[in-house]
């Protein structure tokens, strides 16, 4: 069952932005690249640290503690699928900002 969160506007990231969110007591970092919003669990799959504060260079995002990269859209590491991030749909609809968070995927 997937569960959609509404966003106010006040809490999207400006573009190149990125913002953390508690969804539905998760911690999610949202992604602005290029006017497109990537929503991912703010905790990298390697050893859980912050994955909001990391590098960002394009939609790859760098894990500050171990340096492992993360592509935002699929929430796979760069040219593996070794490990993965869980990430968030993004939908918009009538100008209204939605991540939807699956259950299944969550909290893993
Ligand atoms: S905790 Fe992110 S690379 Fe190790």
């Amino acid at each position: 069952m997937s569960q959609r969160i509404a966003l106010a506007p006040e809490q999207l990231p400006q573009r190149n932005g990125r913002v953390l969110l508690t969804c539905a007591g998760r911690s999610v970092a949202l992604f602005n690249v290029a006017d497109t919003l990537y929503a991912i669990d703010d905790s990298c799959p390697h050893q859980g640290a912050s994955l909001c504060g990391g590098r960002l260079e394009g939609r790859v995002i760098q894990c500050c503690a171990h340096g492992l990269r993360f592509d935002l859209a699929s929430g796979y590491l760069v040219n593996s699928n070794a490990l993965k991030v869980a990430s968030y749909p993004v939908e918009q609809q009538h100008g209204q900002v939605y991540i939807v968070l699956d259950s299944e995927e969550a909290g893993q």
